[in-house]
């Protein structure tokens, strides 16, 4: 399927209609009793981010990201600036067949992929739902699954080829030390296999593979979904200059002048290079603890990586129902909501997905309730007019400031890369069904990056596609004997 390509740049959101009914920058909220109102605005009122503070996040970012980049810093950033050692995106001339992976979340994917001079001729997927039992147990476990799921692919496509090309997209948290290594940091989102952080995914792929897969199969590279999404938007616009992943989980990378990277003391000839900031850490060395509130606390008590993953846990899909679900209860609670009377669903943790979230904001931008009315139903909730317009407000309160947090750091990177026109490239479930993240990050964005041109690119699959495109630019970059770059970062 073709890339979506969204609208924004110079059209000002607030010309589209439904934007004039739920203003941008203000969450409107009025019930019939101006008590009970000022109590849940009260109890919202830290979500709120006021212009101090998002010039404060701003501002932490920038330090963050200059002290990531650093030689020796001063002290330890919670942005990892990770060099991917990437410094070329496809260039049309990319030609063969390439196996990807995508790792990331409970779907794990095999795709190979036809290329004929830099366009896509033939591609074939086939999805593997990976087990909590993998996903949580030993490492050696998880990588032989992997290798067992390529052997299924290749024997079900009857797969007779040659040695095939592999490029490994693993989103999670690496310290690469080549384009073909990438020692995992900590596992995030729902993984936490023992025996894996530390070591290089790549050879315990590779090992796996001998293990278990009769196959020849060559693991050129290794790459996050964030530098995967940015190839794939080069594929289709060569202004690509940023690759954002807001799904379950959420982090941007970009191109960085080579120049400007302090810590990259091994050799290097290319000119740019794409950094994954790995933004979805921001804060986790207290940094951002000024604008926690007691929500995020508690998200991050119950989250399985307790004290990482702080930013990401402000509005990531995994986490955006989840800190709806508490200050409802909380509103319950305090009598403010449902008058006072729960459900065991509504207190389990968990129930409300991000995905109820954006059919409620889906309402609140049509003015129906019809989403909302049926989602209080799945909770077995009595509900009163008055209800029906809190709820939208929490939802529209949260979304907010996930569109501000998300748009302080692309703001911030449009103004650092300078470039006269740029084009994010967007991949990710919240993105896409969200009804007015876009709007709301596009008008968010070009008042904190005035006169910077920029445009989103929904690209569908960046991580795979994306790994297998970086399989082919491994393989041109080697043909043409222009050693992947390596050194201490
Ligand atoms: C991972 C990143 C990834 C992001 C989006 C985060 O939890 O650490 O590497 O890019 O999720 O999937």
């Amino acid at each position: 399927m073709n890339p979506t390509e969204s609208t924004a740049k110079s059209t000002s959101p607030l010309e589209d209609t439904n934007q004039q009914r739920l203003p941008m920058g203000s969450c409107p909220f009025a019930i019939s009793d101006p008590v009970q109102q000022a109590q849940v605005e009260e109890i919202l009122k830290p979500l709120i981010l006021t212009q101090d503070v998002i010039d404060r996040v701003r501002d932490v970012f920038e330090d963050e990201m200059k002290l990531g980049l650093a030689k020796n810093p001063p002290k330890l950033s919670s942005l990892q600036m990770e060099n991917t050692f990437l410094p070329e995106l496809p260039n049309g001339t990319e030609s063969g067949e390439y196996l990807a992976l995508d790792l990331g979340g409970t779907n794990f994917r095999v795709i190979l992929m036809e290329l004929k001079e830099g366009t896509i001729q033939r591609e074939e997927v086939k999805y593997y739902k990976v087990p909590e039992e993998v996903r949580l147990g030993p490492g050696e476990q998880l990588f032989d699954f992997l290798a067992d799921c390529i052997k299924d692919f290749l024997e079900k496509k009857h797969y007779t080829g040659e040695k095939l090309t592999l490029g490994f997209c693993f989103s999670f948290p690496m310290h690469q030390k080549a384009l073909n290594v990438g020692i995992l940091v900590h596992w995030t989102k729902s993984f936490n296999c023992p025996g894996v952080v530390g070591k290089d995914a790549v050879k315990m792929l590779n090992d796996a593979i001998h293990r278990r897969c009769g196959h020849a199969i060559d693991v050129v590279a290794v790459l996050n979904d964030t530098t995967g999404t940015i190839v794939k938007g080069a594929y289709v616009d060569h202004e690509t200059a940023i690759g954002l992943i807001l799904g379950t989980g959420s982090n941007a990378c970009y191109l960085e002048r080579v120049s400007r990277i302090e810590k990259w003391e091994g050799q290097h000839d290319a000119e740019e290079v794409v950094i994954d900031i790995e933004f979805g850490a921001f804060g986790d060395n207290g940094v951002l603890d000024f604008m926690k509130t007691d929500f995020d606390r508690e998200i991050n008590r119950n989250s399985l990586l307790v004290g990482s993953f702080t930013y990401e846990k402000y509005f990531a899909g995994k986490y955006l129902g989840e800190i709806a679900r508490l200050i409802l209860v909380k509103l319950v609670d305090e009598e403010l909501l449902f008058k006072g009377k729960c459900t065991e669903k509504l207190r389990t943790v968990g129930s409300f997905t991000s995905q109820y979230v954006s059919h409620i904001e889906k309402d609140s931008m049509e003015l129906s309730t019809e989403e909302t009315e049926k989602i209080l139903g799945e909770f077995g909730l009595s509900y009163t007019q008055d209800d029906l317009k809190i709820i939208k407000y929490v939802c529209a309160v949260i979304s907010e400031r996930a569109a501000n947090l998300v748009s302080i750091c692309l703001a911030h990177l449009l103004c650092r890369m300078d470039k006269p026109h740029c084009t994010i490239a967007v991949d990710g479930s919240l993105f896409e069904e969200h009804p007015r993240l876009r709007t709301l990050m596009e008008a968010k964005i070009s008042a904190w990056a005035p006169g910077k041109q920029f445009k989103f690119l929904m690209v569908e699959d960046g991580s795979g596609k994306g790994a297998a495109l970086i399989a082919a630019i491994a393989t041109r970059l080697r043909a043409h004997s222009k050693a992947i770059i390596s050194g201490e970062c």
